[in-house]
């Protein structure tokens, strides 16, 4: 897989793609991760990439332009799968999205800033606009970064363990249920009997029938999926 990032701020992006998994995946060469400094693109003396916006209101607005020139050099190298924006306003992230993601194999990620980009990148570019939350973030880049690790994960290879991924929360609308490890007892608290038993049968009903009661507990609302 492929990962274009445009962006105002690539300082702010790479160290999540320097260390653990991430770094590994790039090392072992399952993804590659390229960024723009959408800067590079503008044609004014000063590099801004902002305007004010027509018919009046407080915040600047990213023009079309440095994206354009950005996005179409990026489309005449090869072709894209997915030209997502990050927006406060976009779908929100969930793992089904991210399942999708990490089937494409060439992908951009634009980053937002200010009041966000002039409508028109939005209606001729982007196939696709996620949120990672109901809350408004500086700009797309923390959101381009959890969107990324998210879906890097889900690539085949990436992880050691290939069914790690596959017991996740979310990934079958239950939470993951508790975990344990050594020592067995510490300071009198206990690991569950279950655990320690050797019957893997019955462990992993014992596991199933915890992600069902965490998951009833704390998000209902999955259930209802
Ligand atoms: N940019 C600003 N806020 C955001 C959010 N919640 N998700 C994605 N991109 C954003």
């Amino acid at each position: 897989m492929r990962i274009d990032i445009i962006t105002v701020l690539p300082e702010l992006l790479k160290s999540p793609f320097e260390a653990s998994i991430l770094k590994r995946s790039i090392e072992k060469g399952l993804v590659e991760v390229h960024f723009h400094n959408l800067r590079d693109y503008t044609t004014n003396k000063y590099k801004t990439v902002d305007d004010y916006q027509f018919g009046g209101g407080a915040g600047m607005v990213m023009m079309i332009e440095p994206i354009d020139k950005c996005i179409s050099k990026l489309q005449s190298q090869r072709e894209y799968n997915e030209i997502i924006y990050m927006t406060p306003d976009g779908n929100r992230l969930n793992q089904q999205i991210a399942n999708e993601i990490s089937l494409k194999e060439n992908i951009i990620i634009l980053c937002g800033h200010y009041k966000g980009v002039d409508q028109r990148v939005r209606d001729n570019f982007i196939t696709r606009e996620i949120s990672i939350g109901d809350y408004v973030l500086s700009g797309g880049e923390l959101g381009a970064a959890v969107l990324c690790d998210t879906v890097i994960r889900l690539i085949p290879g990436v992880l050691n363990d290939e069914t790690s991924a596959l017991t996740d929360s979310f990934q079958d609308n239950l939470l993951a249920p508790p975990v344990y490890t050594r020592p067995a007892e510490y300071k009198g608290w206990k690991v569950p009997e279950i655990l320690l038993s050797g019957n893997l049968p019955e462990i992993e009903n014992w596991r199933e029938q915890q992600a069902y009661k965490r998951t009833q507990e704390r998000r209902p609302d999955l259930l209802d999926k």
